[in-house]
């Protein structure tokens, strides 16, 4: 036995090109999809206290991001809407309403800035007076009577230009009957990105500061959201998604779920998406504002380990940071 290594394991990573040469995942622009919250409220516009380099957007604000994640190559932005709670009520009627603000930030974004995708959230909570995302019977929510204002719903954001719908609500089966909505409506090329393994989880707070529905939630959300401690299941909600017509699904929150998206891509093998959720991105600011940790490099480290994972894509609140970043800059 000689008396060195026989393979050292530090040659290859003694030099930038040798480390890049030999890199197992890439993490590109491509990969991004950048988050942004916005709102009908004046009075509502600016940073978001628990979420530093946040900010909530008015439109003319949200035409001046996703001009700027375009040219930075960005594929797509995700709209969240803070809507102003005269406008709340426990039937979400705001979410019918085709002159609404969200179908309105829509035909913006597609007036001005047509080369970014958009993806828009299907579910009720912004526009619900307890905060939950379906209907509710006395305490509980309602499944089967909030699926059908979900599809309608849906294909109010399709007609408004939403390229993919993302039902984020968890209700069951709702993903067939938004893929049957939109086909009857003249859709058949919207996508659908489902939400199939959302966990009930304590990382959404500062989402839910952002888009005011902290106070007004009433309860929890775990009758139709995941318990962290499942897997399997989430294997099984992802099956029964893709059944129903989902084009691609998403996990959510994004890091402490990795198992679940390496478990979903190794599987499934379809398209695989993860989100970077508000608590996650929180997290990571505060250590830096602190002095505690480097967000650029807490941001490109968390974002590659998606991709490692299996992800295929990140819904991040960081995406034009990052995106900045990976141009070297
Ligand atoms: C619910 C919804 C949630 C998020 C987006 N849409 C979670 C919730 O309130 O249960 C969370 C996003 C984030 O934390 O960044 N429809």
């Amino acid at each position: 036995m000689s008396q060195f290594p026989q393979l050292r394991m530090r040659r290859k990573r003694l030099t930038p090109w040798s480390r890049n040469l030999t890199r197992e995942t890439r993490l590109t622009v491509h990969d991004l999809v950048l988050t942004t919250v916005i709102t009908d409220s004046k009075a509502a516009e600016g940073p978001v206290a628990s979420l530093p380099g946040v900010a909530r957007l008015g439109l003319d604000a949200l035409v001046e991001q996703a001009k700027e994640a375009a040219s930075l190559g960005i594929p797509a932005i995700a709209l969240f809407p803070h809507i102003d709670p005269t406008r709340k009520n426990a039937t979400a009627s705001e979410a019918l309403n085709a002159d609404g603000f969200v179908p309105a930030a829509i035909r913006r974004l597609k007036a001005e800035v047509p080369e970014i995708g958009i993806i828009v959230d299907v579910a009720l909570d912004p526009f619900t007076d307890h905060g939950h995302d379906g209907l509710m019977l006395g305490d509980t929510i309602d499944n089967d009577s909030t699926l059908e204002l979900l599809a309608k719903g849906a294909v109010i954001l399709a007609n408004a230009g939403a390229d993919i719908v993302a039902p984020s609500d968890m209700m069951d089966g709702r993903v067939g009957l938004i893929r049957d909505a939109l086909d009857h409506a003249g859709h058949p090329d919207v996508m659908i990105l489902s939400y199939a393994a959302k966990f009930a989880s304590a990382f959404y707070g500062p989402y839910r500061d952002a888009i005011g529905t902290a106070s007004a939630l009433r309860g929890d959300k775990r009758t139709y959201q995941m318990d962290p401690a499942n897997a399997d299941e989430a294997l099984q909600e992802v099956a029964l998604d893709l059944q129903e017509g989902a084009d691609m699904v998403m996990v959510k929150p994004g890091l402490p779920y990795l198992d679940i998206c390496h478990r979903i891509k190794s599987e499934f093998a379809v398209p695989t998406f993860a989100f970077q959720v508000s608590g996650e991105y929180a997290m990571i600011q505060s250590a830096s504002e602190n002095g505690w940790g480097d967000s650029d490099r807490l941001l490109i480290e968390t974002l590659t380990a998606f991709r490692r994972a299996g992800c295929d894509a990140i819904l991040t609140y960081g995406a034009i940071r990052a995106a900045k970043l990976l141009a070297g800059e």
